[in-house]
């Protein structure tokens, strides 16, 4: 069985996806390794603008977490990025063209399994895609699926999915106490500067392009593990 990896990162989704037994081929403009271990699946170095979908037609899943720093930086209250155009979305919307592409092709060879006739006769892409971003995102690209933490999702997330510890809802938290105060509450500071969003901006302490920048924004992207693994099963044909 075979996940397409798109924009892979270090790893995060193939983790999931190596340890149910998946083979993965994953797509990046660049070798990740910041000493910690490098891709985990079978990486291609390439521009994922560039791929077609019609060469994934045998993949039984996609994954995709395209770059998410213009959504993320148009996200921050401040008057310099609400200023900014929309942002570009061709990296995000490659995935679902690379995903259609992809079914287009199967269904053209008539290859299709059982499972993937199933899905179409219940109106599913025969190949599912999933595609991680952030919050942010939403507002330029439509609302999300489902997030785990700030890890939001689109395309074809399964109907039952795990929370992230994060999204615990805090009982009788006054909140008004931090807009008094004038501080930030928490779920604001998890929402907001955790995970991909914190990727860009709580790491802006250190010195931007420097080798332990790019290992913090490289980790603090990965797709956490469980939310990966759980991805892997549902798809896993069979
Ligand atoms: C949000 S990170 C992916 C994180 C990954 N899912 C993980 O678990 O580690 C986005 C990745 O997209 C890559 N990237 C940016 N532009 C790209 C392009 N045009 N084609 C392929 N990969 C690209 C970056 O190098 C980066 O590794």
């Amino acid at each position: 069985v075979l996940c397409i990896d798109l924009f892979c990162g270090l790893g995060g989704w193939a983790e999931g996806f190596l340890s149910e037994g998946w083979d993965v081929i994953g797509f990046d403009i660049e070798r990740h390794d910041y000493g910690t271990g490098g891709y985990p699946g079978q990486l291609v170095l390439q521009d994922a603008t560039t791929l077609h979908g019609s060469q994934f037609r045998n993949a039984d899943v996609i994954v995709a977490s395209p770059p998410c720093q213009a959504y993320s930086y148009r996200a921050m209250p401040w008057k310099r990025a609400k200023a900014l155009p929309p942002p570009d979305n061709t990296l995000f919307e490659a995935c679902f063209r690379i995903q259609a592409e992809a079914c287009t092709a199967l269904s053209q060879t008539g290859g299709a399994s059982e499972w993937q006739r199933e899905r179409m006769l219940q109106g599913f892409m025969p190949i599912p895609l999933v595609v991680e971003n952030v919050r942010g995102a939403e507002k330029w690209v439509g609302e999300a699926a489902w997030h785990f933490g700030p890890y939001y999702l689109w395309g074809d997330v399964p109907a039952l999915m795990p929370r992230s510890r994060n999204d615990a809802k805090v009982p009788n938290q006054d909140w008004n106490k931090y807009r008094k105060e004038g501080t930030i509450s928490p779920h604001w500071r998890l929402q907001h500067t955790t995970g991909p969003q914190w990727f860009d901006h709580g790491i802006a302490c250190l010195p931007s392009n420097s080798a332990r920048r790019k290992a913090a924004s490289a980790q603090i992207a990965k797709i956490p593990f469980p939310l990966a693994q759980h991805i892997a099963r549902v798809f896993k044909p069979g």
